[in-house]
């Protein structure tokens, strides 16, 4: 049987690396995106780097409608769900639109897929669950909690898939931590091309070193950490690609869900991220501390153990590749795709 794989935000940042996955390693995938935060010439990009076409439909995964003649239509076997909204300053200001856009948009496309008897899905959640954690590396036991709005629509989505797995053992659903993602397709063909002003530290040195910005403003330098600046666990996103594979093939497999991180296991300073950066562009990332960021915690990064149990995986790039394929799309795409 060819098994189709439905991938929601298959033009976004992890899902278009994540398509590449699927694809290279034969499976049969349908991409949908409300094109809201990418661009469809990201597809143009897969099918040179896969030589094979990725059927798209622009589609919203609020559209219970047209979701469900999709459904009709093809035969999907399972759901890797990555569309949504994530900049979390913004859902602090329009934290309807987060509520509505993840949480309603993940219960409608939930919705039709019940009724149209698919049960398998992978869910794109966030070291963000576990709020201020109180010891670090992170294992999947922790307290969770949210600290904003987008983080909280992690933690209800986590809730609502709990509820419905005990509700229905046939479904198996496959939750997915991610730390930070960073870096891009080797090929520099692929990689993250955020709308406004980066929010996130490695898109915002990225356009430092190719001159679109001048400054990087570090937001504290007073934490309890080795050089006093945030520390974080960076994973590759061709590393997180390869989790959403070994994941899809577990709830092929097995019958059970799961809940994972995905982060390499090591912290590194937001001063070690702009020196090994500066060491793959070959440039001085000029840099001024400012003070903390509200809701950054000191210290977070993952106990990548349970995915190694469980899925027989493990991140296996490097912060040097990472910098180094980040460079590579960002001189390529100066202005994104
Ligand atoms: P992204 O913005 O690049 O990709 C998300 C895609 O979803 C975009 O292409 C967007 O157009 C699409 N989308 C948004 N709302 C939609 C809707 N209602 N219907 C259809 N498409 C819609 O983000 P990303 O970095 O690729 O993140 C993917 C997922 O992973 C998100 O759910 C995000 O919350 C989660 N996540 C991301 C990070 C990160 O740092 N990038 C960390 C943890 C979790
Ligand atoms: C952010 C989000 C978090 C989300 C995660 C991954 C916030 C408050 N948190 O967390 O919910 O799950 O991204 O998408 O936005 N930094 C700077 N200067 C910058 C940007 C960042 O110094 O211009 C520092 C931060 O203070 C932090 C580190 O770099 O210490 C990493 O920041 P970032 O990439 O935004 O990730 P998180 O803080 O982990």
């Amino acid at each position: 049987m060819t098994r189709s794989i439905l991938v929601t935000g298959a033009t976004g940042y992890i899902g278009s690396h994540t398509c590449v996955c699927l694809l290279e390693a034969g499976w049969r995938v349908i991409g949908i995106d409300n094109l809201c935060n990418s661009s469809p010439r990201v597809l143009s990009h897969i099918a040179r780097i896969t030589d094979r076409e990725l059927p798209f439909q622009v589609l919203d995964v609020r559209d219970h409608v047209n979701l469900c003649r999709l459904l009709q239509r093809e035969e999907v076997s399972a759901v890797i769900h990555f569309a949504g909204l994530k900049a979390v300053g913004t859902s602090v200001s329009q934290p309807l639109n987060y509520f509505d856009n993840n949480i309603a948009g993940t219960l409608t496309l939930l919705r039709a897929l019940h009724q149209h008897g698919v049960r398998k899905l992978v869910f794109s959640s966030s070291a963000t669950v576990y709020g201020e954690p109180k010891h670090v590396p992170i294992t999947e036991d922790a307290p969770l909690s949210a600290t904003n709005p987008y983080g909280r629509t992690k933690l209800i989505i986590e809730q609502c898939l709990a509820d419905l797995r005990q509700s229905d053992p046939e479904w198996r659903i496959a939750t997915l931590r991610y730390f930070n993602p960073a870096g891009a397709h080797e090929t520099g063909l692929l990689g993250e091309d955020p709308r406004d002003t980066p929010n996130n530290l490695m898109p915002y040195i990225a356009q430092v070193a190719v001159g679109r910005r001048k400054c990087l403003t570090i937001f504290g330098n007073d934490y309890p950490t080795p050089d006093g600046t945030g520390v974080r666990d960076y994973i590759h996103v061709m590393d997180l690609a390869r989790g959403h594979l070994a994941s899809l093939e577990r709830l092929f497999n097995k019958p059970d869900s799961f809940t994972v991180n995905l982060g390499t296991g090591q912290g590194v300073s937001v001063l070690e991220a702009v020196a090994a950066f500066e060491a793959a562009c070959e440039k001085k990332i000029p840099v001024r501390f400012s003070g903390r960021r509200p809701g950054d915690v000191a210290s977070c990064y993952a106990s990548p153990e349970s995915a190694r149990e469980l899925l027989g995986w493990r991140a296996e790039k490097q912060l040097a590749d990472m910098c180094a394929d980040h460079w590579r799309w960002q001189r390529n795409h100066p202005n994104g795709y």
